[in-house]
């Protein structure tokens, strides 16, 4: 596509000799108000350099470039020269580049290749995996999409929290009142159960923590029943958390989890002793950041069992050695941005370099009508439920608003589970937010359903129009046509939105934003419906319907290319 702002700032360059052509760059502008230009340059800076008045730089400015074919219009207005591309050119450079490209349109080659670990989703063995945990998986797994289109080789870990003393509790109380029929029928909440009655008996009879603990240390040893004990849960485990995964079509590339760093630790202990990093506190050893403002992070407990940050430490150097990322990302929630500021902060004092390609992405809490969920008051809304809620209500809405729809139950499953996702990644993800069903669901707000329900829509005047009005829209017949009648304002807008696609991308992946690609796919969306709305796109005139049609592809497949990054359908019908 044509970069607008690079061609004006060579032109003006031939007229502004005493300033490059990046530097002019730099100073153009994109006005708020389009009645100013869609690119304004301000002349203020050159007032010095000319020793001239602003509004005269900016007339001389206007009368030098005002014939270039780029242009409809030039004004100069007091310090400002105001540009006004050629709707024209521009609705036809830019709908024939997205035509070309088709599902490539938003990939660029900015990772040129370059390694880049996202660790999301990481739930803890044996716990509920509950409406909480679709955040990382959703951002992260939206994350990895985004660095795939950016043209990074990316490789996606879980990093399941399958270790700790807990495990020495669950096996201890799974010896005493377990029950094996019960943990296949029904893993998490029966592992979940054992856990809660250890607890509670623990409270009379103190001696069972002694018994988790010999336990626990037998694990770390590799005793053989207590190991085979521990994968049984990890593996029950992992398969509902797989049921929820499949729904979300999301996978992973590695679950290797804290327990695989277990064997990993002794050396990153030795290695923080040798390096004058450890320090005893209280029988435990620990790393004194406290100059750096951030605490003292425990490695080893008094009792030689090891930490989670320990764990994490030993993993980032192994992802290191394995895998050589340029970034090393963690999807993690930001109650645990002090977890992550101090391993960086250790990783650095290590000595390693590559501490400044890790990087944490915190985001907020989801809340739900009703007040926050938490394991310990039993107020728990697994993410199952919630996906199979979503699929439920989608199906009804759909049976009521287009019952010939045809294949409900695989619409309903990608407009509802879509519809959790896109509300997902529609807020800036640092913000916390409520889990609202009317908002997942409504199919004319800000909403997935409404940038799903676009794309059918632009499906469907494509089918009106039939597959031979289709076929001659293509790139290659786009160059003779005639772009005056598709012109419009709303046509325009449309078009402005879909230019500004791949840059958000880009943005999206330096921010590590995906919401900056939702945002861009509601305005595509918005600014085609009133399109759709004001004009008609089947009509006699058979050049204006072949740009027309060109148009609605053209915007189909940006919705498309967008819904895709967020990991989310997009139905032709529904
Ligand atoms: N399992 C942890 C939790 O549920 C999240 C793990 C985050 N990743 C990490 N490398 N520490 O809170």
């Amino acid at each position: 596509m044509i970069d607008f702002k690079k061609e004006i700032a060579g032109l003006i360059a031939g007229a502004v000799p005493e300033l490059t052509a990046q530097e002019i760059e730099d100073i153009i502008e994109v006005p708020q108000d389009t009645k100013m230009g869609d690119y304004a340059f301000p002349c203020f800076r050159l007032a010095k350099v000319l020793r001239k008045a602003p509004p005269m730089i900016a007339a001389g400015i206007a009368e030098a470039i005002k014939d270039a074919p780029l242009f409809s219009k030039v004004e100069q207005v007091n310090a400002y020269v105001n540009m006004f591309i050629s709707r024209e050119e521009m609705i036809r450079d830019t709908v024939t580049e997205i035509l070309k490209e088709g599902a490539d349109f938003g990939k660029t080659n900015v990772g040129g290749g370059r390694k880049v670990i996202v660790e999301y989703s990481s739930p803890n063995i044996a716990k509920p995996f509950h409406i909480g945990h679709i955040r990382s998986t959703v951002i992260g797994n939206s994350l990895h999409l985004i660095f795939k289109a950016l043209g990074y080789d990316v490789f996606r870990i879980n990093h399941l929290g399958d270790y700790g003393t807990q495990f020495g509790k669950m096996i201890c109380a799974y010896r005493h009142w377990g029950n094996k029929e019960d943990v296949i029928r029904e893993p998490i909440k029966t592992l979940l159960s054992y856990y809660t009655k250890f607890h509670v008996e623990v409270e009379t009879h103190p001696e069972l923590d002694d018994e988790a603990r010999a336990i626990f240390a037998r694990l770390e040893a590799g005793e053989k029943e207590e190991v085979e004990l521990w994968q049984w849960f990890r593996e029950e485990s992992l398969k509902e958390f797989k049921r929820v995964y499949d729904m979300l079509e999301i996978e992973f590339d590695s679950y290797n989890g804290e327990s695989f760093y277990s064997d990993k630790m002794p050396r990153i202990e030795q290695e923080l002793e040798d390096k004058g990093l450890m320090k005893e506190s209280q029988g435990a050893m620990v790393v004194d950041l406290e100059d750096e403002g951030l605490g003292v992070a425990l490695i080893k407990k008094s009792d030689g069992s090891s930490l989670y940050i320990t764990r994490d430490i030993a993993a980032a150097v192994y992802r290191k050695e394995t895998y050589d990322f340029y970034k090393n990302i963690y999807v993690v929630a930001s109650q645990q941005t002090l977890h992550f500021q101090q391993l960086f902060k250790i990783i650095e004092k290590m000595g390693y370099d590559w501490a400044d390609g890790c990087v944490h992405v915190p985001f907020g809490l989801v809340r739900l009508e009703e007040g926050t969920m938490s394991t310990r008051h039993g107020r728990v809304v697994f993410l199952e439920d919630v996906l199979n809620g979503a699929v439920e209500k989608t199906k009804e809405i759909i049976m009521e608003k287009n019952p010939e729809a045809g294949d409900v139950d695989r619409i309903a499953r990608e407009v509802g589970i879509g519809a959790v996702i896109f509300n997902e990644l529609s807020n800036n993800r640092i913000k916390d937010y409520t889990f609202k069903w009317e908002q997942v669901l409504n199919f004319d707000g800000e909403t997935g359903p409404y940038v799903q329900y676009t794309h059918a829509r632009c499906a469907s005047v494509l089918r009106k129009a039939g597959d031979e009005a289709v076929a001659k829209a293509s790139a290659e017949n786009l160059a003779g046509l005639d772009f005056s009648k598709v012109a419009s304002d709303a046509a325009y807008d449309l078009v402005k939105e879909l230019y500004a696609f791949p840059e958000a991308v880009v943005q999206a992946g330096e921010r590590l934003e995906p919401s900056l690609v939702t945002r861009q796919i509601i305005d595509i969306a918005q600014s085609f419906n009133k399109f759709y709305h004001d004009e008609h796109i089947i009509v006699e005139d058979e050049e204006e319907k072949t740009a027309k049609l060109a148009l609605v592809i053209a915007a189909k497949t940006a919705i498309a290319n967008g819904l895709a990054l967020l990991g989310v359908h997009a139905p032709d019908r529904m």
